[in-house]
Protein backbone atom coordinates (compact mmCIF):
# COMPACT_ATOMS: atom_id res chain seq x y z
CA UNK A 1 0.00 0.00 0.00
CA UNK A 2 2.52 2.24 1.33
CA UNK A 3 4.50 1.33 -2.11
CA UNK A 4 1.29 2.11 -4.14
CA UNK A 5 0.76 5.72 -2.97
CA UNK A 6 4.54 6.36 -3.18
CA UNK A 7 4.56 5.54 -7.12
CA UNK A 8 1.46 7.54 -7.29
CA UNK A 9 3.18 10.62 -6.04
CA UNK A 10 5.97 9.78 -7.91
CA UNK A 11 4.20 9.54 -10.90
CA UNK A 12 1.97 12.74 -10.82
CA UNK A 13 5.32 14.51 -10.38
CA UNK A 14 6.48 12.83 -13.61
CA UNK A 15 3.69 13.47 -15.24
CA UNK A 16 3.45 17.02 -14.12
CA UNK A 17 6.98 17.76 -15.04
CA UNK A 18 6.45 16.05 -18.27
CA UNK A 19 3.74 18.62 -19.43
CA UNK A 20 5.05 21.62 -17.78
CA UNK A 21 8.27 21.45 -19.95
CA UNK A 22 6.17 20.57 -23.49
CA UNK A 23 4.58 23.74 -22.08
CA UNK A 24 7.04 26.33 -22.03
CA UNK A 25 9.01 25.23 -25.03
CA UNK A 26 5.25 25.60 -27.05
CA UNK A 27 5.80 28.53 -29.14
CA UNK A 28 2.75 31.60 -28.00
CA UNK A 29 2.09 31.50 -32.32
CA UNK A 30 3.39 29.34 -35.15
CA UNK A 31 5.62 31.82 -36.81
CA UNK A 32 7.16 35.77 -36.74
CA UNK A 33 7.08 37.62 -40.04
CA UNK A 34 9.40 40.20 -39.92
CA UNK A 35 9.58 43.48 -42.30
CA UNK A 36 11.33 46.83 -41.65
CA UNK A 37 14.53 48.90 -41.66
CA UNK A 38 18.06 48.82 -40.07
CA UNK A 39 16.26 48.22 -36.29
CA UNK A 40 15.04 44.65 -37.71
CA UNK A 41 17.64 43.88 -40.00
CA UNK A 42 19.52 40.42 -39.47
CA UNK A 43 21.57 40.04 -42.19
CA UNK A 44 19.80 40.60 -45.12
CA UNK A 45 21.95 43.86 -46.18
CA UNK A 46 25.05 41.74 -46.06
CA UNK A 47 24.01 40.52 -49.39
CA UNK A 48 23.64 43.41 -50.83
CA UNK A 49 25.62 46.45 -52.41
CA UNK A 50 25.37 49.36 -49.79
CA UNK A 51 27.18 51.09 -47.30
CA UNK A 52 24.51 50.50 -45.04
CA UNK A 53 26.18 47.16 -43.78
CA UNK A 54 27.25 46.08 -40.50
CA UNK A 55 29.14 43.10 -41.00
CA UNK A 56 32.12 44.00 -39.11
CA UNK A 57 33.18 44.25 -35.19
CA UNK A 58 32.35 45.50 -32.86
CA UNK A 59 28.73 45.34 -34.01
CA UNK A 60 27.59 42.05 -32.71
CA UNK A 61 29.83 42.18 -29.72
CA UNK A 62 26.91 41.07 -27.12
CA UNK A 63 25.62 38.15 -29.58
CA UNK A 64 28.28 35.83 -29.35
CA UNK A 65 30.78 38.25 -30.25
CA UNK A 66 29.22 37.77 -33.84
CA UNK A 67 28.77 40.53 -36.64
CA UNK A 68 25.73 38.52 -38.37
CA UNK A 69 24.35 41.94 -39.43
CA UNK A 70 22.85 43.29 -36.95
CA UNK A 71 23.21 47.10 -36.64
CA UNK A 72 23.55 46.88 -32.88
CA UNK A 73 25.51 45.27 -29.94
CA UNK A 74 23.01 42.44 -29.54
CA UNK A 75 19.69 41.05 -30.35
CA UNK A 76 17.58 43.21 -32.20
CA UNK A 77 14.21 44.13 -31.03
CA UNK A 78 12.43 41.59 -32.85
CA UNK A 79 15.19 38.92 -31.76
CA UNK A 80 13.91 39.90 -28.31
CA UNK A 81 10.09 39.52 -29.58
CA UNK A 82 10.61 36.16 -31.21
CA UNK A 83 12.36 35.02 -27.74
CA UNK A 84 9.31 36.49 -25.68
CA UNK A 85 7.11 34.06 -28.55
CA UNK A 86 9.47 31.21 -27.83
CA UNK A 87 10.20 31.08 -31.39
CA UNK A 88 13.42 30.49 -33.18
CA UNK A 89 15.49 34.02 -33.94
CA UNK A 90 13.25 34.49 -37.51
CA UNK A 91 16.40 34.03 -40.20
CA UNK A 92 17.31 36.90 -42.61
CA UNK A 93 15.30 36.07 -46.36
CA UNK A 94 18.27 36.52 -48.18
CA UNK A 95 20.89 34.50 -46.23
CA UNK A 96 18.88 31.15 -47.00
CA UNK A 97 19.60 28.64 -49.56
CA UNK A 98 16.99 27.89 -51.94
CA UNK A 99 16.64 24.82 -50.43
CA UNK A 100 16.88 26.12 -46.75
CA UNK A 101 13.88 28.66 -47.70
CA UNK A 102 10.74 26.09 -47.65
CA UNK A 103 12.07 24.02 -44.50
CA UNK A 104 11.26 27.34 -42.37
CA UNK A 105 8.06 26.97 -40.87
CA UNK A 106 8.61 29.78 -37.51
CA UNK A 107 9.41 32.97 -39.35
CA UNK A 108 11.21 34.89 -41.81
CA UNK A 109 13.01 38.28 -41.54
CA UNK A 110 12.70 40.53 -44.51
CA UNK A 111 13.80 43.82 -43.07
CA UNK A 112 16.50 45.53 -44.73
CA UNK A 113 18.77 48.83 -43.22
CA UNK A 114 18.65 52.18 -45.38
CA UNK A 115 15.27 51.36 -46.26
CA UNK A 116 11.57 52.44 -46.12
CA UNK A 117 7.78 52.42 -47.21
CA UNK A 118 8.53 54.56 -50.37
CA UNK A 119 10.81 53.15 -53.15
CA UNK A 120 12.83 56.47 -52.82
CA UNK A 121 13.75 56.36 -49.39
CA UNK A 122 17.18 54.67 -49.64
CA UNK A 123 20.80 54.10 -49.49
CA UNK A 124 21.94 52.11 -52.08
CA UNK A 125 20.36 48.65 -52.54
CA UNK A 126 18.03 47.39 -50.31
CA UNK A 127 14.76 46.06 -50.27
CA UNK A 128 12.21 48.66 -50.30
CA UNK A 129 8.90 47.08 -47.94
CA UNK A 130 7.64 46.53 -51.63
CA UNK A 131 10.62 44.41 -52.21
CA UNK A 132 10.09 42.52 -48.85
CA UNK A 133 6.60 42.05 -49.57
CA UNK A 134 7.44 40.31 -52.99
CA UNK A 135 9.80 37.68 -51.25
CA UNK A 136 7.18 37.11 -48.40
CA UNK A 137 5.38 36.54 -51.60
CA UNK A 138 7.24 34.10 -52.91
CA UNK A 139 7.50 32.35 -49.13
CA UNK A 140 3.65 31.94 -49.62
CA UNK A 141 3.28 30.73 -53.02
CA UNK A 142 6.77 28.75 -53.71
CA UNK A 143 8.04 27.43 -50.10
CA UNK A 144 5.07 27.36 -47.30
CA UNK A 145 3.25 24.96 -49.78
CA UNK A 146 5.86 22.11 -49.99
CA UNK A 147 5.86 22.36 -45.88
CA UNK A 148 2.27 22.51 -45.36
CA UNK A 149 0.46 20.43 -48.21
CA UNK A 150 -3.26 21.01 -47.15
CA UNK A 151 -4.53 24.29 -48.07
CA UNK A 152 -6.29 25.07 -45.22
CA UNK A 153 -3.02 23.88 -43.19
CA UNK A 154 -1.11 26.78 -44.55
CA UNK A 155 -3.96 29.53 -43.87
CA UNK A 156 -4.03 28.53 -40.60
CA UNK A 157 -0.59 29.18 -40.19
CA UNK A 158 -0.36 32.68 -41.59
CA UNK A 159 -3.63 33.87 -39.56
CA UNK A 160 -2.14 32.65 -36.21
CA UNK A 161 1.16 33.58 -37.42
CA UNK A 162 2.20 37.28 -36.19
CA UNK A 163 3.82 40.23 -38.83
CA UNK A 164 6.26 42.60 -37.26
CA UNK A 165 6.70 45.97 -39.17
CA UNK A 166 9.10 48.46 -38.18
CA UNK A 167 9.94 50.30 -40.81
CA UNK A 168 9.35 53.96 -41.76
CA UNK A 169 12.28 56.62 -40.23
CA UNK A 170 14.03 56.22 -43.24
CA UNK A 171 11.28 58.07 -45.30
CA UNK A 172 11.72 61.06 -43.38
CA UNK A 173 15.66 60.97 -42.58
CA UNK A 174 16.50 59.63 -46.08
CA UNK A 175 13.36 61.57 -48.22
CA UNK A 176 11.25 63.84 -46.06
CA UNK A 177 14.23 66.17 -44.26
CA UNK A 178 16.21 66.29 -47.49
CA UNK A 179 13.46 68.26 -49.21
CA UNK A 180 10.48 68.58 -46.94
CA UNK A 181 8.40 69.22 -49.74
CA UNK A 182 5.11 68.33 -48.30
CA UNK A 183 3.27 69.79 -44.83
CA UNK A 184 4.35 67.03 -41.95
CA UNK A 185 0.82 66.06 -41.30
CA UNK A 186 0.43 65.45 -45.16
CA UNK A 187 3.74 63.85 -45.87
CA UNK A 188 2.36 61.54 -42.26
CA UNK A 189 -0.63 60.91 -44.59
CA UNK A 190 0.97 60.05 -47.44
CA UNK A 191 2.98 57.55 -45.99
CA UNK A 192 0.64 55.93 -43.84
CA UNK A 193 -1.54 55.50 -46.92
CA UNK A 194 0.91 54.14 -48.77
CA UNK A 195 1.88 51.39 -45.74
CA UNK A 196 -1.62 51.08 -45.44
CA UNK A 197 -1.68 49.84 -48.91
CA UNK A 198 1.21 47.41 -48.25
CA UNK A 199 -0.39 45.76 -45.18
CA UNK A 200 -3.28 44.93 -47.60
CA UNK A 201 -1.47 42.92 -49.36
CA UNK A 202 -0.19 40.79 -46.70
CA UNK A 203 -3.78 40.85 -45.30
CA UNK A 204 -5.06 39.33 -48.59
CA UNK A 205 -2.51 36.52 -48.49
CA UNK A 206 -4.20 35.11 -45.14
CA UNK A 207 -1.92 37.40 -42.28
CA UNK A 208 -4.25 38.42 -39.49
CA UNK A 209 -2.35 39.97 -36.97
CA UNK A 210 -0.18 42.81 -36.75
CA UNK A 211 1.98 44.94 -35.05
CA UNK A 212 2.72 48.36 -36.67
CA UNK A 213 5.68 50.05 -35.25
CA UNK A 214 5.43 53.96 -35.51
CA UNK A 215 8.93 56.63 -35.84
CA UNK A 216 10.70 57.41 -32.92
CA UNK A 217 11.95 60.51 -32.37
CA UNK A 218 14.39 61.29 -34.90
CA UNK A 219 15.12 64.85 -33.53
CA UNK A 220 17.16 63.30 -30.73
CA UNK A 221 20.31 61.51 -32.44
CA UNK A 222 23.35 61.59 -30.77
CA UNK A 223 24.66 64.09 -33.67
CA UNK A 224 21.62 66.32 -32.66
CA UNK A 225 20.10 65.77 -29.37
CA UNK A 226 17.21 66.81 -29.51
CA UNK A 227 16.08 69.00 -32.45
CA UNK A 228 12.06 69.69 -31.13
CA UNK A 229 11.85 70.79 -34.70
CA UNK A 230 12.64 67.83 -35.83
CA UNK A 231 9.93 65.72 -33.50
CA UNK A 232 7.41 68.05 -34.10
CA UNK A 233 7.52 67.61 -37.84
CA UNK A 234 7.72 63.48 -36.97
CA UNK A 235 5.17 63.69 -34.07
CA UNK A 236 2.00 63.34 -36.72
CA UNK A 237 3.31 59.58 -37.86
CA UNK A 238 2.77 58.11 -34.28
CA UNK A 239 -0.41 59.84 -33.76
CA UNK A 240 -2.08 58.81 -37.47
CA UNK A 241 -1.01 55.48 -36.85
CA UNK A 242 -2.86 54.61 -34.02
CA UNK A 243 -5.86 55.54 -35.88
CA UNK A 244 -5.53 54.36 -38.94
CA UNK A 245 -4.77 50.62 -37.50
CA UNK A 246 -7.39 50.60 -35.74
CA UNK A 247 -9.29 51.39 -38.82
CA UNK A 248 -7.92 48.75 -41.08
CA UNK A 249 -8.87 46.52 -38.01
CA UNK A 250 -12.60 47.39 -38.72
CA UNK A 251 -12.13 47.32 -42.32
CA UNK A 252 -10.20 43.62 -42.87
CA UNK A 253 -12.57 41.52 -41.31
CA UNK A 254 -10.44 38.83 -38.82
CA UNK A 255 -7.65 41.51 -38.37
CA UNK A 256 -6.30 42.42 -35.36
CA UNK A 257 -3.59 45.31 -34.84
CA UNK A 258 -1.48 46.98 -32.87
CA UNK A 259 0.61 50.00 -32.74
CA UNK A 260 3.69 50.50 -31.03
CA UNK A 261 4.11 54.16 -29.84
CA UNK A 262 7.82 54.83 -29.34
CA UNK A 263 7.66 58.41 -29.60
CA UNK A 264 5.98 58.59 -26.43
CA UNK A 265 7.80 56.50 -24.56
CA UNK A 266 11.29 57.55 -25.54
CA UNK A 267 10.13 61.34 -23.27
CA UNK A 268 10.17 58.23 -20.41
CA UNK A 269 13.65 57.64 -21.04
CA UNK A 270 14.72 60.99 -22.16
CA UNK A 271 13.07 62.57 -18.32
CA UNK A 272 14.82 59.37 -16.60
CA UNK A 273 17.45 58.08 -17.91
CA UNK A 274 19.13 56.82 -14.82
CA UNK A 275 15.91 55.04 -13.68
CA UNK A 276 16.52 52.90 -16.74
CA UNK A 277 20.02 52.25 -16.33
CA UNK A 278 21.34 55.15 -18.60
CA UNK A 279 24.63 57.43 -17.62
CA UNK A 280 24.27 59.08 -21.00
CA UNK A 281 21.46 58.99 -23.49
CA UNK A 282 23.27 61.25 -25.94
CA UNK A 283 26.46 59.47 -26.39
CA UNK A 284 26.53 56.62 -28.48
CA UNK A 285 28.74 53.72 -26.97
CA UNK A 286 30.49 52.88 -30.35
CA UNK A 287 31.95 55.81 -32.47
CA UNK A 288 34.01 53.90 -35.50
CA UNK A 289 38.04 55.24 -34.57
CA UNK A 290 37.01 56.69 -31.41
CA UNK A 291 35.81 54.99 -28.76
CA UNK A 292 33.91 51.72 -27.84
CA UNK A 293 32.54 52.21 -24.34
CA UNK A 294 33.06 50.06 -21.63
CA UNK A 295 29.79 49.26 -20.04
CA UNK A 296 27.01 48.87 -23.12
CA UNK A 297 24.14 48.58 -20.78
CA UNK A 298 24.83 52.30 -19.62
CA UNK A 299 24.08 53.20 -23.23
CA UNK A 300 21.12 53.70 -24.99
CA UNK A 301 22.56 54.88 -28.39
CA UNK A 302 24.69 52.17 -29.63
CA UNK A 303 25.94 54.22 -32.45
CA UNK A 304 26.64 57.63 -33.89
CA UNK A 305 23.95 56.73 -36.84
CA UNK A 306 20.97 56.45 -33.81
CA UNK A 307 20.97 52.52 -33.58
CA UNK A 308 20.07 51.74 -30.11
CA UNK A 309 21.58 50.02 -27.84
CA UNK A 310 20.17 46.27 -26.93
CA UNK A 311 19.80 47.42 -23.19
CA UNK A 312 17.34 50.46 -24.85
CA UNK A 313 15.51 47.19 -27.27
CA UNK A 314 14.85 45.26 -23.91
CA UNK A 315 13.00 47.73 -22.44
CA UNK A 316 11.29 48.42 -25.66
CA UNK A 317 10.76 44.94 -25.88
CA UNK A 318 9.90 43.83 -22.22
CA UNK A 319 7.08 46.40 -21.98
CA UNK A 320 5.85 46.31 -25.66
CA UNK A 321 5.40 42.34 -24.86
CA UNK A 322 4.03 42.32 -21.45
CA UNK A 323 3.54 46.13 -20.35
CA UNK A 324 0.83 48.96 -21.11
CA UNK A 325 3.29 52.20 -21.87
CA UNK A 326 4.13 51.33 -25.60
CA UNK A 327 1.35 49.08 -26.87
CA UNK A 328 -2.34 50.29 -28.23
CA UNK A 329 -4.88 48.93 -27.61
CA UNK A 330 -3.18 45.96 -25.89
CA UNK A 331 0.28 44.45 -25.59
CA UNK A 332 2.28 41.51 -27.79
CA UNK A 333 1.54 38.99 -25.25
CA UNK A 334 -2.66 39.00 -25.37
CA UNK A 335 -2.26 39.70 -29.46
CA UNK A 336 -0.54 36.46 -29.62
CA UNK A 337 -2.90 34.55 -26.95
CA UNK A 338 -5.92 36.16 -28.82
CA UNK A 339 -8.50 34.11 -30.65
CA UNK A 340 -9.03 35.45 -34.14
CA UNK A 341 -12.52 37.04 -34.65
C1 LIG B 1 35.58 39.40 -30.76
O1 LIG B 1 35.86 39.48 -32.15
C2 LIG B 1 36.90 40.39 -32.48
C3 LIG B 1 36.98 40.53 -33.97
O2 LIG B 1 36.90 39.29 -34.61
C4 LIG B 1 38.20 39.91 -31.83
O3 LIG B 1 39.23 40.82 -32.14
C5 LIG B 1 38.00 39.82 -30.32
O4 LIG B 1 39.16 39.30 -29.72
C6 LIG B 1 36.82 38.95 -29.99
N1 LIG B 1 36.56 39.02 -28.57
C7 LIG B 1 36.35 37.94 -27.82
C8 LIG B 1 36.09 38.17 -26.37
O5 LIG B 1 36.39 36.80 -28.28
C1 LIG C 1 12.91 51.37 -56.78
O1 LIG C 1 14.13 52.08 -56.80
C2 LIG C 1 15.19 51.38 -57.41
C3 LIG C 1 16.48 52.18 -57.22
O2 LIG C 1 16.29 53.55 -57.50
C4 LIG C 1 14.86 51.13 -58.88
O3 LIG C 1 15.88 50.39 -59.49
C5 LIG C 1 13.55 50.35 -58.95
O4 LIG C 1 13.14 50.19 -60.28
C6 LIG C 1 12.45 51.05 -58.19
N1 LIG C 1 11.27 50.20 -58.13
C7 LIG C 1 10.06 50.65 -58.40
C8 LIG C 1 8.94 49.67 -58.30
O5 LIG C 1 9.84 51.81 -58.71
C1 LIG D 1 11.45 65.58 -53.21
O1 LIG D 1 10.06 65.71 -53.39
C2 LIG D 1 9.55 65.17 -54.56
C3 LIG D 1 8.09 65.57 -54.70
O2 LIG D 1 7.33 65.23 -53.58
C4 LIG D 1 9.79 63.67 -54.55
O3 LIG D 1 9.25 63.06 -55.69
C5 LIG D 1 11.29 63.40 -54.46
O4 LIG D 1 11.53 62.01 -54.36
C6 LIG D 1 11.92 64.11 -53.30
N1 LIG D 1 13.36 64.06 -53.40
C7 LIG D 1 14.16 63.60 -52.44
C8 LIG D 1 15.62 63.64 -52.69
O5 LIG D 1 13.75 63.17 -51.41
C1 LIG E 1 16.45 71.21 -36.53
O1 LIG E 1 15.72 70.61 -37.56
C2 LIG E 1 15.13 71.54 -38.48
C3 LIG E 1 14.23 70.75 -39.42
O2 LIG E 1 14.92 69.82 -40.18
C4 LIG E 1 16.22 72.28 -39.20
O3 LIG E 1 15.66 73.22 -40.09
C5 LIG E 1 17.11 72.97 -38.17
O4 LIG E 1 18.21 73.59 -38.80
C6 LIG E 1 17.61 72.01 -37.11
N1 LIG E 1 18.28 72.72 -36.04
C7 LIG E 1 19.49 72.39 -35.61
C8 LIG E 1 20.01 73.21 -34.48
O5 LIG E 1 20.14 71.48 -36.10
C1 LIG F 1 26.69 63.12 -22.39
O1 LIG F 1 27.76 63.09 -23.30
C2 LIG F 1 27.87 64.23 -24.12
C3 LIG F 1 28.96 63.98 -25.14
O2 LIG F 1 30.15 63.61 -24.55
C4 LIG F 1 28.11 65.44 -23.26
O3 LIG F 1 28.19 66.61 -24.05
C5 LIG F 1 26.97 65.58 -22.26
O4 LIG F 1 27.22 66.65 -21.38
C6 LIG F 1 26.76 64.29 -21.46
N1 LIG F 1 25.56 64.41 -20.69
C7 LIG F 1 25.48 63.99 -19.43
C8 LIG F 1 24.17 64.18 -18.75
O5 LIG F 1 26.42 63.48 -18.86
Amino acid sequence: MTNFKVFLVFSFIANHAFFTKVDCEKSLVPALYVFGDSGFDNGNNNNLNTIAKVNTYPYGIDFNNQSTGRFTNGKTYADLIAIKLRLPLPPPYLGLSGSEGYQVTTGINYASGACGILNDSRVGECLSLDKQIEYFTSSVTNDLPKLFGRKDYMRQHLSKSIYLIGIGSNDYSLNYFKNESMKPEEFADYLIEQLSRKIKTLYDLGARKFIVGSVNQLGCSPRVFCNETMNQIVKPYSEKLQTKTQHLQKQLSGSIFISINSFNFFNEIKNAPKKYGFTNISKPCYEEGITLCANRKEYYFWDKHGHTSEAALKIYADDSFSGSKLCFPMNIEKLALSDLR
